[in-house]
C-alpha cells in the first residue's frame, strides 16, 4: 500500500559528471525546494563541499513526485560523493537503496569511477538507470557513450534518458523512469524492526542523530531501541525525513529512509553499519553491516596549543560519527608532543579532516606528512606493523620490508597511453594490460606501490594527459621493496615528525630535495641551522640556513598603527602553525616538505 509508492534509489558518477546539478534539478522539478531556496548544488550543505565544489558526505533526502500514472511517489534520494577517497561513502548509501542512478557525462563517456562505482551498486543488486548527461555540450556524442555503456559495463543503455543536468532537460523523463524502473522496497511493516544506520551525526542538542534506513517494522518516538551490535539501549526522542531540512514524523515504517534521535550523548555506542531494532520485540538477526574500511595513509595531528589535546581527542570522536572511515589512536613525538596517529583513506580525506576539525572544532593542527603502513621481518623471526616512519626499526634488525601494492586502473585516450606508461614506470609500476574500451580510449592496467600512488600521482597523470585520464585503484598485497628509512636532523637533533620511508634508489635524491625544500620554509632565526639528511648514521645530504643579519621585526615599529596591528596579527596567525622543535621553529608546510616527489 504505502510501500507501493516508495522510491530509495543514489546518484552515483565518476566526479564531475554532473550528479550535484542533477540532484538540483530533481529538487527543483519536485517542488521539494522553493525558487527563494534554491541555491546550486543544495545538497553539498557543507561549506567545504561548497567552496571546493565537491560532494564529501552522502546526502538523503526526501521528495514527491506527482507522476504521469497519477499516483503521489516518495522519493529518497541519496547524493554521493564521486571522488574515490569516498567511495566508503557510496557504498554505504548504496545499501540503503533499490535503485541507482548512473550518470555519464556524454562527452567524456565511461571513466574510472564509473566503472568502480556501478560494479558497488551491481554487486548490491540495484536496478541501474543510466543517464546521458551534458548532451548541450558541444563535444556531447551521446551514442558513442550509450554504446561505451553497453560494451565497457556490460548494462542495457538503450532507453538512457538523454539529459542536460544545466538545461533542465530529461529530467521529467528520469523521474518516470525511477517510477517504472526501481522497484518499491520489500519488507514486513508488521515484522520486529530492523533500521540499518547508514551515517551519524552530532549535534550538540539533540545528541547523536541516525540516518537510517527501515528494512521490516515501524518506529516511533517513545519506543526503546536497541543497537544490535553495541547493545545499547535508548528511548526514541524524534523520528523524521530530510526534505532537505529536518521535518518531524509520527514514525516511519519500513521502506522509510529518515533520521532517528534518542538522547544519545555517548558518542561510543553508536557505529554506522550496526542495526537498529525494538528491545522490547527484537529482531533476532543484525541485517548484514558494511565492511570495515582499512585506511590507506597514516599520518600524526597535533594540536599546536599542546594544552588541547583533549580537546582533539572529544572533537576527533565526534567526527567520527560522521566519517566512518577515520581511524585514530594516540601518539607522542619527540618534536610535536602529544598528539594521534590518524588513518585516512588518501590525501583528499586527510586534508578535509583537517580541515573540518579546524573549522567545526576550532582547532589548529599540525598534520606530518602520511605514510603508507610497512610490514617489517625481522632478523629474529618477529613481525611489525609500521605505520609511522620514525618507528621504523633499525636496519640491522630488519630481513625485509613489504609495502603495500595497488591494481590501478586508469582510462586514457590512446595517444596519452606512451606518457601514461612513462609515467607509470618512473613510478616503480609493473605493466599488467592494456585492453581498448572503444576505437580511441584505452584502459591500462598497472600494479603499483601505494606510496607511488597516493601523493601526487593523480595530479602528474592528470597534466601529462591533458586531464583526460582518470584513474581508480584497490589495494593487492604487500611485496618485499628495498625501502631506507631517511631522518632529518635540525641543529643536529633528528626531528622524529619528519622521518620518512623511500626506496633506496630514491633516497639521495629525494633528501637532497628535501633539505633545499626545508632550507627555503623554515624562516631564518639569529643563529645558523644545518639541515641534514641522513640513512642511519650516514648522511646524504645537508645544508645550512643561513642566521639573519638585522632585526627585520624592528620594522613593525614604525609606520601607521593599522599597518602594524595587521602586521603583528599576521605573525601571530603564522606562528599559529608552527612548532618550536628544540630551538627552531618549524612552520606546518616543513611537515609536508616531504610529499613531492619530483
Ligand atoms: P562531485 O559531487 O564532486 O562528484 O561532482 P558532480 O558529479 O556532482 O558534478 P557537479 O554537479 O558538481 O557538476 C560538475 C560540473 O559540470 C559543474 O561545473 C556543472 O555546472 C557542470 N554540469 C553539470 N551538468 C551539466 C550539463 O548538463 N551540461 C553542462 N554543460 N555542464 C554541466
Amino acid at each position: 500500500e504505502h510501500q507501493k509508492y516508495i522510491r530509495n534509489f543514489s546518484i552515483v558518477a565518476h566526479i564531475d559528471h554532473g550528479k550535484s546539478t542533477l540532484a538540483d534539478r530533481i529538487l527543483e522539478m519536485t517542488d521539494t525546494v522553493s525558487e527563494r531556496e534554491m541555491k546550486d548544488q543544495l545538497l553539498d550543505n557543507m561549506d567545504l563541499e561548497r567552496e571546493r565544489g565537491i560532494t564529501i558526505k552522502l546526502n538523503a533526502v526526501e521528495l514527491k513526485y506527482h507522476a504521469d500514472d497519477g499516483n503521489d511517489y516518495e522519493f529518497h534520494l541519496i547524493d554521493t560523493p564521486g571522488h574515490v577517497d569516498f567511495s566508503y561513502e557510496v557504498s554505504r548509501s548504496l545499501a540503503a537503496c533499490e535503485g541507482a542512478i548512473l550518470v555519464v557525462d556524454a562527452a567524456q563517456g565511461v571513466e574510472a569511477q564509473t566503472l568502480a562505482n556501478v560494479y558497488l551498486a551491481l554487486d548490491d543488486d540495484l536496478e541501474i538507470v543510466p543517464v546521458i548527461n551534458k548532451i548541450d555540450l558541444p563535444s556531447a556524442d551521446p551514442e558513442r557513450v550509450q554504446e561505451e555503456i553497453e560494451n565497457v559495463i556490460g548494462i542495457d543503455a538503450s532507453d538512457a534518458v538523454m539529459a542536460s543536468a544545466k538545461k533542465g532537460i530529461g529530467i521529467k523523463e528520469l523521474l518516470e523512469q525511477i517510477v517504472a524502473k526501481v522497484p518499491a522496497p520489500a519488507g514486513d511493516v508488521e515484522a520486529p524492526l530492523k533500521a540499518l544506520v547508514f551515517d551519524s551525526v552530532y549535534d550538540d542538542y539533540r545528541g547523536v542523530v541516525l540516518s537510517v534506513r527501515l528494512a521490516e517494522g515501524t518506529v516511533q518516538p517513545g519506543d526503546k531501541i536497541r543497537l544490535m551490535n553495541s547493545g545499547s539501549e535508548y528511548e526514541v526522542t524524534e523520528v523524521g525525513v530530510n526534505s532537505p531540512n529536518p521535518v518531524k514524523r509520527d514514525y516511519l515504517m519500513s521502506g522509510d529512509v529518515g533520521y532517528i534521535t534518542a538522547s544519545i550523548k555517548d558518542i561510543g555506542q553508536t557505529r554506522v553499519g550496526d542495526t537498529i531494532t525494538n528491545a522490547k520485540n527484537p529482531a533476532d538477526k543484525p541485517l548484514p553491516g558494511y565492511r570495515e574500511m582499512n585506511p590507506m595513509v597514516y599520518a600524526g595531528l597535533y594540536p599546536t596549543d599542546n594544552a588541547r589535546f583533549e580537546d582533539l581527542r572529544e572533537s576527533l570522536e565526534k567526527l567520527k560519527l560522521n566519517d566512518a572511515a577515520l581511524e585514530f589512536e594516540p601518539e607522542v613525538s619527540q618534536a610535536l608532543g602529544f598528539g594521534f596517529r590518524c588513518g585516512f583513506l588518501g590525501l583528499l580525506h586527510m586534508d578535509v579532516v583537517q580541515e573540518r576539525l579546524e573549522r567545526e572544532f576550532n582547532l589548529d593542527l599540525i598534520t606530518t606528512a602520511p605514510s603508507v603502513t610497512y610490514e617489517v621481518e625481522k632478523s629474529d623471526g618477529t613481525q611489525a606493523e609500521v605505520e609511522n616512519p620514525s618507528e621504523m626499526p633499525d636496519s640491522s634488525e630488519i630481513k625485509t620490508i613489504s609495502e603495500p601494492f595497488v591494481k590501478a586502473t586508469i582510462m586514457v585516450p590512446n595517444d596519452y597511453v606512451g606518457a601514461v606508461m612513462e609515467l607509470c614506470q618512473r613510478r616503480r609500476g609493473i605493466f599488467e594490460t592494456m585492453d581498448y574500451l572503444d576505437d580511441y580510449r584505452v584502459n591500462v592496467i598497472y600494479h603499483m606501490p601505494l606510496s607511488e600512488i597516493i601523493f601526487d600521482f593523480f595530479d602528474k597523470l592528470k597534466s601529462s594527459t591533458r586531464g583526460y585520464a582518470s584513474l581508480d585503484y584497490d589495494l593487492e598485497d604487500y611485496r618485499p621493496s628495498d625501502l631506507v628509512k631517511v631522518d632529518i636532523l635540525m641543529n643536529s637533533d633528528k626531528v622524529d615528525a619528519l622521518s620518512f620511508i623511500t626506496h633506496r634508489q630514491f633516497a639521495d635524491s629525494r633528501s637532497r630535495d628535501i633539505v633545499t625544500k626545508l632550507k627555503g620554509i623554515i624562516p631564518r632565526q639569529n643563529f645558523e641551522i644545518p639541515i641534514q639528511a641522513a640513512v642511519g648514521s650516514k648522511i646524504i645530504a645537508r645544508t645550512n640556513i643561513k642566521a639573519y643579519r638585522k632585526d627585520v621585526t624592528s620594522k613593525i615599529h614604525t609606520g601607521d598603527p593599522d599597518r602594524r596591528a595587521k602586521l603583528l596579527d599576521k605573525q601571530k596567525r603564522g606562528k599559529k602553525r608552527m612548532k618550536a622543535v628544540g630551538k627552531v621553529e618549524i612552520p606546518q608546510a616543513a611537515f609536508m616538505a616531504v610529499l613531492q616527489t619530483d
